[in-house]
């Protein structure tokens, strides 16, 4: 279950995927449980367009079956037309200025809605992140606070995030349904949107542009926490990485191929940006965005073969052997 997502049957990709999903998260993430103020504008707008739109169909609808109830054809009817209506100016009149009216309420809402959101600026100690969005990860910058990771944003409750948003690659869309609506992350560019929850926990998140064989696979995870476990978080994220001399053998490993070219480990030669930073990789509950659990045995299956797991990905199989992969896997379940 760990291993692989595809050639397997659809009831274990369906229990591989509610094992991912089940133990996180107690609640599915879903526009209308919003717990962030963006979140909220959208919800209320949503809410608005679906009751307009209900009652045009039930008002249309509801015609359409009185007439095809009242005026079906009987035992005895003669066949001929029913009498013909044209150049009506109220009738005209009625469905040019109805459907008009209801376009420009729909425009305003939206409108101020998006103003609401878009207008909002950064108060003075508001939590600044950069999300750069990859084929097919997530990485998250604090430049304010000198912390990397990926795939994972923690942030503060009751407080707002700011996210700038920037891809290395192709055009991605950043959307934690219950926190905010979506926004691209174009290449060359840079979009900013927020968040501030109001509730702690575990909000999940995908990449919603289609941007590659991985964009299934393109999982986000946003963890609220209460302040003072916040604070927590980023002291522990600042720290360099663990140097445990029981695992020197696969610090060399690691640092003697190619891993060193994508990834970063403070404090050590591996200063690479192409893939995700791995200071503190064991901090994070899932593995490859979301693909698998972040486990010992998940690592060894991710390294061994990654395009096995994550079918597309663009880390290579490093191909080394057997006892230097176990050292390499030992090495990395030390960065806590
Ligand atoms: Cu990134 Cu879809």
């Amino acid at each position: 279950m760990e291993r692989t997502f595809y050639l397997m049957s659809p009831a274990s990709v369906l229990a591989a995927a509610t094992a991912l999903a089940g133990d996180d998260t107690t609640r599915t993430s879903s526009i209308f449980a919003p717990v962030s103020t963006p979140a909220d504008a959208a919800y209320t707008a949503a809410l608005l367009v679906l009751a307009i739109a209900a009652a045009i169909f039930l008002v249309v609808a509801g015609l359409l079956a009185y007439g095809v109830v009242a005026f079906r054809q009987r035992p005895g009817d003669d066949g001929s037309e029913p009498p013909q209506v044209y150049g009506s100016d109220q009738i005209e009149l009625a469905w040019t200025v109805i459907p008009i009216l209801v376009v420009v309420v729909l425009c305003l809402v939206t409108a101020r809605t998006v103003y609401d959101v878009q207008g909002a600026l950064k108060p003075p100690g508001a939590t600044l992140v950069t999300v750069v969005g990859h084929q097919w990860w997530w990485e998250i910058r604090y430049p304010e606070l000198d912390i990397v990771t990926a795939n994972e944003l923690h942030v503060p409750v009751g407080e707002p995030t700011f996210i700038d948003l920037e891809s290395a690659d192709v055009a991605h869309s950043f959307w934690v349904p219950r926190l905010a609506g979506k926004t691209d992350l174009i290449p060359n560019r840079r979009n900013r949107m927020w968040i501030e929850p109001r509730e702690p926990g575990l909000f999940r998140g995908q990449c919603a542009e289609y941007c590659g064989t991985q964009h299934a696979h393109m999982g986000l995870r946003v963890y609220v926490h209460p302040r003072p476990e916040f604070d927590r978080w980023v002291v522990a994220q600042r720290e360099p990485a663990v140097a445990d001399p029981t695992v020197a053998a696969g610090r060399r490993v690691f640092e003697t191929t190619a891993c060193i070219n994508c990834h970063a480990v403070r404090g050590t030669v591996a200063t690479g940006r192409f893939g995700p930073d791995l200071t503190h990789l064991m901090s994070r509950a899932t593995l490859a965005a979301g693909a698998t659990r972040m486990t010992r045995e998940a690592l060894h299956a991710w390294l061994a073969d990654p395009d096995h797991v994550k079918p597309g990905v663009l880390m290579p199989a490093m191909k080394v052997d057997a006892p230097a992969l176990d050292q390499l896997v030992s090495y990395l379940v030390t960065l806590r």
